[in-house]
């Protein structure tokens, strides 16, 4: 016989079959159950006013930290002032939830009045204001305790080489108690709480990128301790929450859900054929996505971030820290890649590019990979955690609203398969609701389903509001939909 057919039999017995199976088809059409969160994010520094008594309060206002020396107090969305028309945005736009923060340091103004318990009545009343109308518009409140910003009392970005925020030992127990205070205030109004938003994020830019405060450029100690801080903020803030919220909001017999917000990354070597450079994405890929999540679910804490636990201050289960998360609230947007070549952060031993990525997908305005697949890259990184997942977010910067139709889809139809093939997701909340301050960009960025007018202050809904109402309404997306959109075209950075 000759050789070909002998291995051409061969494959054919192997198959079971005598004919090939067929190449495996995308699905015509996902859908996602009853119930499904479906909302956006915002942020409180991102879209309130008067917040200068925060650590970004007083970053915003040192020359040349934020792009235009842009400001949150100067044309911003005000949000706290425009609750009733930015529920009905949420409505109009097929929303049931709405995540956002409440302020620590709205509510806590000094450290005088923290330390007495002394809440802010303006605050307390603007807050109220917001759950009481969201409960009547039927929206699932979903409420981060602290996102990126810090009470100026624990954070002082003009003092940087002191201790800040999350690197004070103190603040742990301090935050608990912000915790479990505002639990017990609006407990009878929310189920699902997240304790901090990114706690890798804000130590990486602060104080390796220096791009937040405090501005620190590789302090990679400095960063590490402070994100084993908010760990163990974290894990007491969880138990601080249980605690204080005893109340079923809304009548499904869970009281609370707490959780922690990571911001996820498809973390790629620069040079897939280059071994180090696979190393580097690795470890990079272990400290960004995992540790904190190895830390608060199951407990492993890896002291010295070496990928295992096996040094002097390791400890495997600890139980202080072990299953203090009830779903991982992940926010997905793009890629990164990792590399031994260029800037290296100690530590990692890996240098990190998150923009401007030599490759042919196609970019935002923010000039990140727009990149859909990645979605199941990363959940199924946290698979083996085995709890439900919100995506607490997933948008992208486009001014013109020309590519968010089709980044919309696309991601919701990755998501949609994951949750076909066994996901337990259980809800999805695109970044943002509003144009906003996006942080060191200041309103740069423009990730919202709607324009903010920056001398009026006024709401108008992109055509993109309607595509996502849309999906909501009818809990599907179908390829056909995507297929009939525009394809992507470049983007209009606005830098
Ligand atoms: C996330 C932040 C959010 C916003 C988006 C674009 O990392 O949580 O505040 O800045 O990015």
């Amino acid at each position: 016989m000759k050789r070909w057919i002998a291995i051409a039999l061969l494959v054919v017995a192997a198959c079971g079959s005598d004919e090939a199976d067929p190449p495996a088809t995308e699905p015509e059409e996902v859908s996602f159950p009853s119930g499904f969160l479906w909302g956006s994010a915002s942020a409180g520094f991102q879209v309130e006013k008067g917040l200068g008594n925060t650590d970004w309060g007083k970053w915003v206002k040192t020359p040349g930290k934020i792009k235009d020396g842009e400001d949150p107090d100067v044309g911003g969305a005000d949000a706290l002032a425009h609750i009733a028309e930015d529920v009905a945005l949420l409505k109009a736009s097929g929303q049931n939830s709405y995540r956002f923060s409440v302020e620590w340091a709205r509510v806590y103004p000094t450290r005088a009045a923290f330390d007495a318990d002394q809440p802010d009545a303006a605050a307390i009343a603007a807050y109220d204001e917001l759950f009481a109308a969201l409960r009547a518009a039927q929206i699932t409140p979903f409420v981060t305790l602290q996102h990126f910003t810090l009470p100026d009392y624990f954070s002082d970005p003009s003092k940087p080489e002191e201790p800040q925020g999350w690197e004070r030992p103190e603040i742990i127990d301090a935050f608990a108690a912000w915790c479990g205070r505002a639990a017990a205030r609006w407990g009878g109004a929310v189920d699902w709480w997240a304790t901090i938003n990114e706690p890798m994020v804000a130590p990486v830019a602060g104080y390796i990128q220096g791009a937040f405060p405090p501005g620190l450029l590789l302090a990679v100690p400095r960063a590490l301790l402070a994100g084993k801080n908010e760990a163990r903020a974290h894990a007491k803030c969880y138990d601080a929450v249980k605690a204080a919220d005893t109340i079923d909001a809304d009548g499904d017999g869970k009281t609370s859900l707490v959780g922690i917000v990571q911001h996820q990354r498809a973390v790629e070597p620069e040079d897939p054929d280059y071994p180090d450079d696979v190393a580097a994405a690795d470890r990079v890929r272990y400290v960004n996505n995992m540790w904190i999540l190895n830390a608060v679910v199951r407990g492993d804490w890896d002291d010295d971030f070496d990928g295992n636990l096996d040094g002097p201050n390791d400890k495997k289960g600890d139980p202080a820290l072990a299953g203090r998360s009830d779903y991982l609230g992940i926010n997905y947007y793009s890629a990164l890649w990792a590399s031994v070549n260029g800037i290296q952060v100690p530590v990692i031993n890996a240098g990190i590019k998150q923009d401007r990525l030599l490759n042919d997908r196609p970019k935002t305005d923010f000039h990140w990979d727009i990149y859909p697949e990645g979605f199941r890259i990363i959940l199924d990184e946290v698979k083996g955690f085995g709890l439900p997942i919100v995506i607490t977010e997933n948008g992208i910067a486009d001014s013109r609203d020309v590519n968010r139709a089709r980044f919309l889809l696309e991601h919701l139809y990755e998501l949609g398969k994951a949750q076909a093939d066994g996901f337990d997701i259980r809800g999805y909340f695109y970044w943002s609701l509003l144009d906003n301050f996006e942080w060191a960009s200041g309103y740069c960025p423009r990730f919202g389903l709607h324009t903010v007018d920056r001398a009026t202050a006024a709401r108008a809904a992109r055509p993109s509001a309607q595509v996502y109402a849309r999906v909501a309404a009818s809990g599907k997306v179908t390829k056909k939909e995507i297929d009939a959109l525009p394809p992507y075209v470049p983007p209009a950075p606005c830098d």
